[in-house]
């Protein structure tokens, strides 16, 4: 199969969708819907996410040095879509979408959402201005996990949270799992048991 030249754009798909939590001493606790975010480094562990500068959420990170990136479910994507459209110079989104505000352990001012299955709190290390985003770099200082989704040994069941991805200016459900870390190579039995394991 052949494939048709396009003018080149960000097709990287899918990526994850979340919400941004963010906040300063002055102004309150805001959410930003993003797209453009990414695991950046392992030890120490680090996220992007980009934002333009034009967005009210982009002052209160270049201000206060921190942000939450917290994770969408199924649940929370009605809300995600609204933040993404809404701005928080017009009103309070944690209160127009019925979210709470919780705090965000590590961090000072950055809110994290309580419905969301988990969140990361980061602080600001590197902002670099691409264009037209600027990409944050953030040390992930603390995680919450919902306790629903972690058991009592510590093991994390993110495949209970009901993740939701975006691709393309579409929302999509992680519906299947289809292998995991290495199962290309691992032992038929091994396969089965992890498999069955979920
Ligand atoms: C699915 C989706 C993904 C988005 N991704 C980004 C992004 O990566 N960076 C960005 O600056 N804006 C992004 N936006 C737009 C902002 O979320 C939107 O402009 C928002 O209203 C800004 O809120 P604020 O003014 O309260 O900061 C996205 C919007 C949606 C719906």
């Amino acid at each position: 199969m052949s494939h048709t030249s396009i003018n080149p754009s960000t097709l990287l798909a899918p990526t994850p969708v979340v919400l941004v939590g963010c906040a300063t001493q002055a102004e309150k606790a805001n959410l930003i819907t993003v797209a453009w975010v990414g695991t950046v480094n392992s030890k120490p562990p680090m996220v992007s996410v980009s934002i333009q500068p034009i967005r009210h959420s982009y002052h209160l990170i270049k201000e206060s040095g921190e942000f939450t990136v917290n994770l969408v479910s199924r649940e929370l994507l009605h809300a995600t879509d609204f933040c993404g459209v809404k701005s928080g110079r017009d009103m309070d989104k944690f209160a127009e979408c019925n979210l709470t505000a919780i705090k965000a352990e590590g961090l000072t001012l950055a809110p994290a959402v309580e419905e969301s299955p988990l969140y990361l709190s980061c602080k600001v290390r590197e902002s670099l201005n691409l264009g037209s985003h600027t990409m944050f770099v953030g040390e992930i200082v603390h995680v919450g996990v919902r306790s629903d989704l972690i058991d009592e040994e510590g093991k994390i069941h993110l495949n209970k949270a009901n993740l939701v991805a975006y691709a393309h200016g579409n929302y999509y459900g992680l519906a299947e799992r289809l292998g995991f870390f290495g199962y290309s190579v691992a032992r038929p039995e091994v396969f089965k048991r992890r498999m069955e394991e979920g």
